[in-house]
């Protein structure tokens, strides 16, 4: 496979080529793709508004690059394995030439159901190979994808198909998940009642469940495909043209889309993927999180089958029907790469080594870590007892808006340092910064993590909103991407992400605003105001904390509680469950009337001994009350 580095003298041979010749180092590693018309130029930009365009009028469609460009070669090979949640279900084995023809007869489908160029298709479907075709047909027809996370509740659905006017949904009739059994067409009936732009809702039969369908919007997936041609011609796609929007969380206001477009996201995708994996050939890759996420984008579906990989698809949960799922799925299919979360890795090292016991896993010759800092002891677990000290990790850092792995070793070349993202890949020019933006030269340094030039899959804009990304990444330090992490930069020159530095939180690796946490509280009749804040957590990395005033009357503090809790699954999700509800009488604020957060995160954190200075605080007397109601000893 071309573009893969091979030796450390290659990495810095590559990266200071990709520093110094930027646009002779990109255009280099994209001539390997199929272009329908070459570009003009390689990249044009500025971070003030910020504009940026890469591989400049260039056209391309990303599943020619997935399909027609591979087919000689490898037509049969396995594109994805499908493992269901039950184990008694058969697994699925798709070739390239099926899931090509499977993704031309969706595209045709789609079609005919009146989908065009530029519209947008929202994804709430659970991890099937049908879920891959949807992404990949809308690629195919030019409809840009925004792929919801089935567990979000139907509100937050509604917000987002309100958000970029979606014009269909494709959803199916339930999901299993371990041992639920989710009615998820009936969460996407309700969001509905919400949204005006949605013509048509498509659902796929998965688990038989009993829905409604709406007649004139609702239609079947097996029905809509059927006689519809195995051939497709692919729609012509400008380099800059969208190829989908993903909801993230901010530090304000509601989750915005992230824009990632077409040429830039393919090439840097699949160049990430090939080489911090160091794919062979004939390897079997499984990355576990969902396509929900951007993990789920680049790293189970674009980044693999660009490379012709064989990736793996995983319905259910690590721990159903017992907590060794992984190590089994890993022994049936020969896993070589294996691409999951620290918390997962937590949640499993909790169980013992007992469910190790009954694999080998030797075929492992990569494991991967994505989506929090993974602390120094789940960094030695996972690479002593699943890498069995002879795998290389990769502790891989990046973001939704990154679109592909910024900050990373690549497998077996560069060194590995526990818990350090380590070195940034070649094309990317992280710096750390002061306060006031100064950047920070040399080792042994402490700051803000930014990116002074741009890559190929970087976030071009916020959709319906550019002046949202304008403030969010390039307005703190101008002329600069700012990530919102902290990092360090060690003694030998490797990076440590240290985590968010603004008013995120990282729960179980999703991405969750305190806002939007607060904003949803306060939707409960009875609540006054909220704050709340992220704390160390021994499985989710951070868990929730809420501070909470309410009007008590008539109410006791356990029911109250208990209906915030719910209060913020209904309309959010399940992941944005508060793991602790403090009723308060007041919250410590200054006299401008901020709420002095660090404070509550030293309460929530049981780490008062020091609480800094008080004294601009209005109303000192509250901190007391806090701290003897969150029961610290
Ligand atoms: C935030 C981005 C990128 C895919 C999953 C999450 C944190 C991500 C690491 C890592 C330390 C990490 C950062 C980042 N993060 N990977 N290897 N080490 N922190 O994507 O939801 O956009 O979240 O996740 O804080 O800003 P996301």
């Amino acid at each position: 496979m071309n573009n893969k580095i091979r030796s450390l003298s290659g990495y810095f041979h590559e990266y200071q080529k990709s520093i110094h010749q930027p646009e002779k180092f990109w255009s280099r590693i994209a001539e390997s793709f199929y272009w329908q018309k070459p570009w003009d130029k390689v990249l044009s930009w500025n971070f003030k508004d910020p504009e940026i365009h890469w591989f400049k009028n260039a056209k391309l469609n990303i599943t020619e690059n997935i399909f027609e460009r591979h087919l000689f070669t490898h037509g049969d090979k396995t594109a994805i394995i499908w493992e269901p949640n039950d184990i008694n279900e058969k697994a699925i084995h798709i070739s390239y030439k099926e899931l090509f023809e499977r993704t031309c007869q969706f595209s045709n489908a789609l079609e005919a159901q009146g989908i065009e160029k530029g519209d947008r298709v929202i994804i709430y479907m659970p991890m099937i190979p049908e879920a891959a075709i949807a992404m990949l047909a809308c690629a195919r027809v030019g409809a840009v994808h925004s792929v919801v996370f089935a567990g979000f509740s139907s509100s937050a659905l509604a917000d987002r198909i309100n958000d970029c006017k979606a014009k269909m949904v494709l959803t199916s009739d339930g999901n299993y998940r371990g041992a639920k059994n989710i009615p998820v067409k009936a969460v996407v009936d309700e969001a509905l009642e919400k949204t005006t732009s949605v013509e048509k809702v498509i659902v796929y039969k998965r688990t038989d469940a009993k829905v409604q369908m709406k007649s004139g919007r609702d239609l079947w997936w097996h029905e809509i495909i059927e006689g519809q041609n195995i051939k497709h011609n692919a729609a012509s796609m400008d380099s800059e043209d969208l190829l989908f929007i993903l909801y993230t969380s901010g530090s304000t206001g509601k989750p915005k889309g992230v824009v990632h477009t077409t040429g830039g996201y393919m090439v840097y995708s699949q160049y990430s993927f090939l080489n911090v994996f160091q794919y062979e050939q004939n390897d079997i890759y499984w990355c576990t999180a969902d396509i929900g996420w951007i993990t789920g984008h680049s790293y189970i579906i674009y980044g693999p089958l660009l490379s012709g990989a064989t990736t793996l698809m995983f319905e259910g949960v690590p721990t159903y029907p017992h907590p060794g799922r992984f190590w089994e799925i890993i022994d049936k299919y020969k896993v070589n790469q294996f691409y999951t979360a620290p918390t997962a890795i937590r949640a499993l090292q909790a169980h013992g080594l007992e469910p190790l016991e009954p694999h080998s896993l030797e075929s492992l010759k990569v494991i991967g870590s994505v989506g929090e800092p993974i602390n120094e002891e789940a960094w030695h677990w996972y690479h002593d007892h699943i890498g069995k000290g002879n795998c290389p990790l990769v502790d891989t850092w990046w973001q939704t808006e990154t679109g592909g792995i910024m900050i990373s070793a690549l497998a077996g070349i560069t060194p590995n340092k526990p818990a350090h993202a380590s070195l940034p890949l070649p094309g990317i020019q992280p710096i750390i910064v002061d306060s006031e933006g100064n950047e920070l030269i040399g080792n042994n340094v402490e700051g803000n993590l930014c990116v002074k030039y741009p890559w190929p899959s970087m976030i071009r804009t916020t959709y319906g909103d550019h002046k949202r990304c304008k403030d969010t990444y390039f307005s703190t330090y101008p002329g600069m991407y700012f990530t919102g992490d902290g990092a360090k930069r060690d003694h030998d020159g490797y990076l440590r992400i240290l985590g968010r530095v603004d008013d995120v939180m990282n729960v179980s690796g999703h991405r969750m605003g305190t806002a939007e946490v607060e904003n949803a509280i306060n939707e409960h009749p009875k609540v006054i105001e909220s704050a709340v804040v992220g704390y160390p957590h021994d499985i989710k990395g951070q868990g929730i904390y809420a501070y909470v005033i309410c009007d008590m009357e008539g109410r006791s503090e356990e029911s109250l509680i208990e209906e915030i809790k719910d209060t913020v699954r209904k309309i959010i999700g399940p992941i944005a469950k508060p793991d602790q509800v403090q009723i308060v009488s007041g919250l410590p604020k200054t006299r401008s009337g901020k709420i002095m957060r660090r404070i509550l995160r030293k309460v929530a954190s049981k780490d008062v001994s020091n609480l800094g200075d008080t004294s601009t605080l209005l109303n000192p007397e509250v901190i007391d009350e806090i701290i003897k109601g969150a029961n610290i000893k």
